[in-house]
């Protein structure tokens, strides 16, 4: 049977189902109804032609005009495509896409619209069902408070950014999105190309894991630990990178702290057994010592008319004594040292001594204390801990050739846990710093600083037991010597020391006690003494002495420094200077000194047989080591 073209059609279109397809007039009145649409919208061709499409509407998508902008945008775009809500006869709602084309006859007039509906719904509801699922999942990735997870794109610009990320590192999604992730590294990673190279890393192998130093909005910066993902997109395109990050700090500061514990015990439990090597040899040696200090003491008096036997003999004598220094020094690292710990203040101590280690540091070394306005005692031997903070200023200022500055601080410290990075006992402490801006240690050179023994300053020139008499008397008090220091960033000398506990009674007795009779013992003849030693402890030691005789005393550690003292303090009763000192010898400034005060007695204080004999100038002799009473005798010699 033959079928007109007609008719073909008109069963084509009728046999789609899927498709809505009809025609309306160009008043919008339906004209034409296939099966699809009769499925779709339920109503029958006799129920609906005739009728105006805007029944399929909304309520308010016609109140809205919308059933007209659709024919005028088909009439004058050629063709409109749009989706959204539609009715069906029975009420309810479908999800339709919607293509209206006019319809134009020959001469141009139109005739109508081709209009084809399809019922969306099911796609629709699973786009939705993506949408939540995918909603659902930004409010997870959102509401991730401990990671930063954002993503970025392929050249490495943010693209998203949650809550996580802006608590961690400060940037809310405005101020970050479409800048380069780069912006969170240091300066320095920066300029070693490390965000290229994560990138790249990722790209290669699909994943980039590291930690390190990332930066905050706000400068400050956090230990990170942080992944970075490649992503692909289906078919395998590289389309960005998920990251991850996560503010490790407080875990890298807990694992640093345990490291540094098993470092101190381990560095403690070396030092104790060098301790008791140390300890061992100096006993013995600081014996033999004594045997021949003694010995040398008896053969002076057969050698009084041997001049030559005599110098022999004070060269010896030096010699062996130099020796029991050391050994002392060797004793108090070991702490075997005689002790006499009382209640001392910290600050006193600090300013009592102040001028000498001013002098000790010379005048291109600032030394500034900083205390606080209380501070309790602690229990030490005063004498020694001043000798401990001596090594500690003089360690600084040969750190700083170039001079610079010391800070003195103390401050209260309080030991709640154990173990402390200390490896000190829970407890109170008084915390004793010297800080210096030197060269600073390397790593090594700081394990080893307070071995005796260990310098690197030369042969002859540090002994190497500074730090160790230093770190025994630390430890013999209770307390602990810990060193911090990194190249070219200084170090710092922590002295801890345990508070000494709080006697509000016999404190109160004290200051009920009549106080000492004042220092009765000043002698009609005190004099003035200019002390002259490169040796900051010699003079030290003097100074003491001729206080304890009832004597002023001033110190220079050079004689061009006691020539500007002689020039500016007035009056001066006596000099007694060292030989061997760096610049000018004792000789020659003893020379200068008699051109300018004729009248000046000198004493030259030494042990060296290399002295010259034939000096042209008229000055006293005193042998070192000298006694109390040599000095005494020297002094009334040279002012009679
Ligand atoms: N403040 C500091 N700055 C830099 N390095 C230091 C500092 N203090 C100590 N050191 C290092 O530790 C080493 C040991 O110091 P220590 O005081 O025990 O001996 P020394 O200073 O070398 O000798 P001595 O104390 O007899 O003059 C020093 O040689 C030096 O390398
Ligand atoms: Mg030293």
């Amino acid at each position: 049977m033959q079928l007109s073209e007609e008719k073909r059609y008109r069963l084509l279109v009728d046999a789609i189902v899927d498709y809505a397809i009809y025609m309306l007039d160009p008043d919008g009145m339906v004209s034409s109804w296939n099966s699809g649409a009769q499925r779709s919208k339920g109503y029958t061709a006799e129920e609906i032609i005739g009728k105006h499409f805007s029944s399929f509407y909304l309520e308010e998508d016609r109140l809205a005009g919308k059933p007209e902008e659709g024919l005028l945008r088909a009439r004058t775009e050629g063709r409109f495509d749009t989706e959204g809500w539609r009715v069906r006869k029975d009420g309810t709602r479908y999800w339709a896409s919607v293509v209206i084309d006019p319809v134009w006859d020959d001469d141009g007039t139109l005739v109508g619209y081709a209009k084809v509906t399809r019922d969306m719904t099911a796609q629709q509801q699973g786009k939705d069902l993506l949408r939540k699922s995918e909603e659902q999942f930004r409010i997870l990735v959102q509401g991730v408070a401990d990671y930063a997870l954002y993503m970025l794109d392929t050249q490495g610009l943010v693209s998203s950014w949650n809550s996580g990320a802006q608590r961690i590192k400060g940037y809310t999604a405005d101020e970050i999105i479409g800048r380069h992730f780069s912006t969170f590294y240091t300066p320095e990673d920066r300029a070693n190309h490390e965000p290229e190279r994560a990138m790249r890393i990722s790209v290669e192998t699909g994943r980039y894991e590291k930690e390190g130093w990332r930066v905050r909005k706000d400068g400050s910066t956090f230990w990170a630990h942080v992944i970075l993902d490649r992503i692909l997109d289906g078919e395998g395109k590289h389309i960005g990178f998920a990251k991850i990050t996560r503010d490790i700090t407080d875990k890298r500061d807990a694992d640093m702290a345990l490291v540094e514990a098993r470092e101190a015990l381990f560095q403690s439990q070396k030092l104790e057994a060098v301790g008791q090597l140390t300890g061992g040899v100096a006993h013995d040696f600081n014996n033999l010592l004594m045997a021949i200090l003694s010995s040398l003491e008896l053969l002076d008096s057969h050698c009084r008319d041997d001049p030559r036997a005599l110098s022999l003999l004070a060269n010896a004598t030096a010699g062996a004594q130099r020796g029991a220094a050391l050994t002392q020094r060797m004793l108090a690292f070991a702490r075997k040292q005689e002790l006499k710990p009382t209640r001392v203040d910290v600050r006193e101590l600090v300013r009592g001594i102040s001028n000498l280690l001013q002098r000790s540091a010379g005048p291109t070394v600032t030394i500034d204390t900083l205390f606080p306005l209380h501070i309790n005692d602690v229990l030490v031997d005063g004498n020694q801990l001043e000798l401990a903070l001596l090594n500690l200023v003089m360690n600084a200022r040969d750190s700083m050739s170039e001079g610079g500055r010391i800070i003195i601080a103390t401050r209260p410290e309080t030991i709640q846990h154990e173990p402390h990075r200390t490896g000190l006992p829970a407890g109170h402490y008084i915390c004793l710093a010297v800080s210096d801006e030197g060269h600073g240690m390397d790593t090594q050179t700081l394990q080893r600083a307070m071995e005796p023994f260990f310098t690197t300053k030369g042969v002859g020139k540090g002994t190497g037991l500074g730090l160790s008499m230093v770190h025994g008397l630390a430890e013999q008090s209770g307390g602990r010597l810990v060193m911090h220091s990194a190249v070219g960033r200084g170090t710092t000398a922590e002295i801890w020391l345990p508070m000494a506990p709080l006697q509000v009674e016999s404190t109160m007795e004290a200051a009920q006690l009549p106080s000492e009779p004042a220092a009765s013992v000043v002698p009609s003849e005190a004099l003035t003494v200019l002390v002259v030693d490169d040796d900051p402890l010699i003079a030290m030691t003097m100074n003491a002495v001729l206080s304890n005789m009832g004597h002023q005393s001033l110190e220079a550690h050079s004689g061009r420094r006691a020539l500007e003292l002689l020039e500016s303090c007035g009056h001066v009763d006596v000099v007694i200077t060292d030989y061997a000192m760096p610049g000018m010898t004792g000789i020659q400034f003893a020379e200068r000194v008699k051109e300018r005060w004729p009248t000046l007695p000198v004493i030259l204080a030494s042990g060296f047989a290399e002295v010259p004999e034939d000096f042209a100038i008229d000055i006293f002799r005193l042998p070192k080591p000298y006694g109390r009473a040599e000095l005494k005798r020297a002094l009334e010699q040279a002012t009679r």
